[in-house]
């Protein structure tokens, strides 16, 4: 399959809906919209279209993807459930939620999917958009953000275009996400389980579910690359937590209390809600980059709820590049 291919544009209507279907069915690549942020969707089933997705994305190694289903019990039938991935799957699907659990035998997601694990991620997303692609398709589909490897995940049709266009076969527009941030992701391999990055499910609700602490990611053994340091870069060198604005910055704002100073200032929730910060973060530190913005300083946000989402895209942004 060649790089360079003509990237049609497909309306979120049964034809385009089809069309996508299709189109998934016979290995190719089409990117489409989730609750959290778009996809780069591809047969999960078929090694080689696989392949196809770290080609596009730019991806330097292979890393597990999560397997995205229309309906939960299709997801079932793929791993191995313990009691506190049960009761996850049933609290949060369909919803922003992975979940990583030892792979079923026969489940077909191929190899390369799962990085040679014996795990396999997990996720039904709540979106009309995905699900109908999904059941048209008809299979497990591997799909990652679909965003050119080390970007910042996009949020709307336009994003995906902007990284991708002449890399994937079809981009399905269905409008801006609404979460904004990635899916959570909850290992739950038979002991404790983990939180392997953070995400649209707060910590607490999932918490909530399975009635205890979600136990932290151990460094050598994470083998969630999300949680790389600068995994979610924007071009531009950012300020975390800062209460003032020093000159040549840019601001990223949050609540009502904006200081003065900066001659480019982008609100994430002018009324300091957490839920809409989360769905424009990405959008905002797109139009910073585009705008030309050397340094952003970003307002604190607070940790609790999405916040702790968005606190670590925002920290792996402020992270040294490699
Ligand atoms: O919201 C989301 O999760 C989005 C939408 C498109 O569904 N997808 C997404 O995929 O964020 P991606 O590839 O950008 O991030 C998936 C993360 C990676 O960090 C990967 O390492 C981890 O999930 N992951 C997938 N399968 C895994 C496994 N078997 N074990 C550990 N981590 C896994
Ligand atoms: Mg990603």
């Amino acid at each position: 399959m060649s790089l360079i291919r003509p990237t049609r544009r497909l309306a979120a209507d049964p034809e385009g809906l089809a069309e996508a279907g299709r189109l998934l069915r016979t290995g190719r690549l089409v990117a489409f919209p989730t609750e959290t942020v778009y996809g780069l969707g591809a047969d999960a089933t078929d090694g080689q279209a696989v392949a196809a997705i770290y080609e596009a994305k730019g991806r330097p190694s292979f890393n597990p993807l999560i397997a995205h289903l229309a309906e939960p019990d299709a997801a079932r039938a793929l791993g191995r459930f313990d009691a506190a991935a049960d009761a996850l799957a049933r609290a949060f699907w369909p919803g922003p939620l992975t979940l990583v659990v030892p792979v079923a035998a026969g489940a077909g997601v191929s190899e390369l999917a799962r990085a040679g694990l014996d795990t396999v991620g997990l996720r039904v997303p709540d979106h009309p958009v995905a699900r109908a692609i999904l059941t048209a398709a008809g299979r497990p589909i591997a799909a990652p953000s679909a965003n050119r490897s080390g970007h910042v995940s996009p949020t709307c049709a336009a994003h995906v275009l902007a990284d991708l266009d002449g890399r994937i076969d079809a981009v399905v527009d269905g409008g801006p996400t609404a979460v904004g941030v990635e899916s959570t992701i909850i290992a739950c391999l038979g002991g404790h389980p983990v939180l392997l990055r953070p995400g649209g499910i707060a910590r607490a609700a999932a918490e909530a579910v399975i009635d205890r602490p979600l136990a932290a990611a151990s460094g050598g053994a994470t083998i969630a690359p999300g949680m790389l340091a600068s995994h979610y870069a924007p071009k531009a060198m950012i300020r975390l937590d800062a209460r003032d604005v020093l000159p040549g910055e840019a601001l990223l704002a949050f609540g009502p209390d904006v200081p003065e100073g900066a001659g480019l200032v982008l609100n994430l929730s002018p009324s300091g809600n957490l839920a809409e910060a989360a769905a424009n973060l990405f959008g905002h530190l797109r139009r910073l980059d585009a705008a030309g913005a050397g340094r952003i300083a970003v307002m604190p946000i607070p940790a609790q709820g999405l916040g702790e989402a968005i606190r670590d895209r925002l920290t792996r942004a402020a992270a040294p590049r490699s």
